[in-house]
């Protein structure tokens, strides 16, 4: 009888279990059969769906989706549904950030805390540090950076060189001056850890770029293989945090040293480095690993960003195919240069680079990703201003390429490049708003934005007085495409010396 009663229990607990969660998925099933979901473009083959189309050719397939369904629409890419919106709806995607989250997204594909054995959280400090330490005092690095700057430049392009592929050298020009920043100008003279700063980003692409195949068989599988590689495999990723590690943790020693030595006298160093070791130790010990993890991703955030631009800017519609901007912006840099009692700029005068600004902030409008900003749905659902709703963990992209030649934002000429588009509009290149997307909008725009911006004028201000800068073809250079991304092109240009006026 007690057996029988014992069974019955089970019997009536495991019943009741069952009903539970059958209950609770069909719940949930009825409350995301409630969404009133953005229209799904139809596609013709199952489990591949819309990836060769996207990827074909993104740009037609973006603007035909765009003007068959309107300004929001879901498409079925290598296995996941991505929601894809326009101008009118951007902003509510990135201005809502409780509801989206840019780096979540970044996580699915790129899960860096991950790689680095790290939580998730490892990167919060990072936008505040660039923000108050970097950008907020730019003063205080933009001497220095003009001094590695030229050293660089000497160091890299001499007399004249060939630059095939310019976004490799320009990696190296840029990396010097950031490194002196992020640890000092003794250690940016150390020309290994120059490398690995210049490359530690590039090195990982070609694992990026892997397209995530496995995801058909399930979305998350492609990440849990990068995760792998990354983790137990040998990468020169790693090779590259070895180095570093190497390189800083004799200076960190040194300066927590003298820290505890000169007590309240101490001078403190101005660079990153020395930003993280004081928030980081504890009674003048500090967990170099930790130290060296923020530095990497400081690296990540800042060298390919800024070089990737500078790059755009001397090879896309630029100068060089554009040599009517050219005359105009180089008599600015004169001008400049002449003026200059000193024998480097200040900020001040950066500022009044306005020609080159513009030349800039155009290059960047026209260069941007066809779709970017991805972002993930944090809610357990959103509902946009126009009432379609998307669920939580739905990838939510912006049409950054349709909004950034959209007539109504940019004026008619929006297809064409023209050089001072934003001259004496009061809208600089670090301005973001709903026009301007490169840097993101909203509580996360880029925070290095201002430093990064800086860096690009300067490096364009010493070449284009340095030298005359040709291209190798006589073809217009055109950027790499590849689906939705855009990366400058590899053909050569040439830098000769030139005399200045
Ligand atoms: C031309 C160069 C650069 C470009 C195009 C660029 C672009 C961006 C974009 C699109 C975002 C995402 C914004 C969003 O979520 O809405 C971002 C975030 C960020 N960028 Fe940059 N960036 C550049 C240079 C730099 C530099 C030099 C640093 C300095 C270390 C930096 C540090 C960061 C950080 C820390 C974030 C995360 C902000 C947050 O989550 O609150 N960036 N950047």
């Amino acid at each position: 009888m007690g057996v029988m009663l014992n069974d019955t229990y089970v019997q009536l607990a495991f019943g009741s279990l069952i009903i539970m969660l059958v209950s609770y998925v069909l719940l949930r099933r009825v409350k995301y059969l409630k969404l009133k979901e953005p229209p799904l473009v139809p596609y013709k083959y199952p489990i591949i769906g819309h990836t060769i189309d996207f990827y074909k050719d993104n740009k037609n397939f973006i603007k035909k989706c765009h003007a068959e369904y309107g300004e929001i629409f879901s498409l079925f890419v290598f296995g996941k549904i991505i929601t894809f919106v326009g101008k009118e709806l951007s902003c509510e995607i990135l201005k809502n950030h409780k509801d989206f989250s840019f780096i979540e997204a970044s996580r699915e594909n790129f899960p860096f805390e991950n790689f680095l054995n790290r939580p998730n959280e490892f990167t919060d400090t990072l936008p505040r540090m660039v923000q108050i330490n970097l950008s907020g005092q730019i003063k205080l690095y933009t001497e220095r950076v003009q001094r590695q700057l030229i050293k660089s430049i000497d160091e890299m392009i001499g007399n004249g060189k060939v630059l095939e592929p310019p976004l490799k050298f320009f990696q190296f020009i840029i990396a010097k001056p950031i490194a002196a920043t992020m640890v000092g100008e003794e250690l940016s003279d150390d020309k290994e850890l120059v490398n690995s700063f210049a490359n530690v980003t590039t090195d990982f692409i070609p694992f990026l770029s892997i397209p995530p195949v496995l995801n058909f068989i399930h979305p998350y599988l492609h990440q849990q293989v990068m995760i792998f590689v990354f983790k137990y495999l040998n990468n020169p990723f790693k090779m590259h945090r070895e180095l570093i590690k190497k390189k800083i943790t004799p200076v960190i020693e040194k300066r927590l040293r003298e820290m505890k030595e000169s007590g309240d006298n101490y001078v403190s160093p101005i660079d990153i480095l020395q930003r993280y070791t004081e928030l980081l130790h504890k009674d003048y010990t500090v967990d170099i690993d930790v130290v060296t993890d923020n530095m990497i991703i400081s690296i990540f955030a800042s060298v390919y960003n800024t070089s990737n631009s500078l790059t755009f800017c001397l090879t896309w519609y630029k100068l060089v195919n554009n040599p009517q901007f050219l005359k105009e912006i180089l008599e600015e840099q004169e001008q400049l240069y002449k003026s200059n009692e000193k024998s480097y700029y200040s900020t001040e005068q950066i500022a009044r680079m306005e020609k080159l600004d513009s030349f800039i902030k155009e290059t960047l409008r026209v260069n941007v990703n066809n779709v970017a900003l991805q972002h993930k749905t944090l809610s357990s659902y959103f509902t946009f201003s126009n009432g379609y709703q998307v669920p939580k963990g739905r990838l939510v992209n912006i049409c950054s390429g349709e909004i950034h030649s959209d007539k109504e934002l940019q004026g008619q000429n929006a297809d064409e490049f023209n050089a001072f588009r934003y001259l004496k509009k009061n809208s600089p290149a670090t301005r973001a708003d709903k026009s301007f997307l490169t840097f993101g909008l909203g509580k996360h725009t880029c925070p290095g934005r201002h430093f990064a911006v800086n860096e690009i004028k300067l490096t364009l201000h010493y070449l284009l007085l340095k030298y005359d800068i040709k291209k190798s073809s006589i073809e217009k250079i055109k950027p790499k495409i590849y689906g939705a991304l855009k990366f400058p092109s590899d053909e050569g240009l040439i830098f000769e010396k030139r005399e200045l006026k």
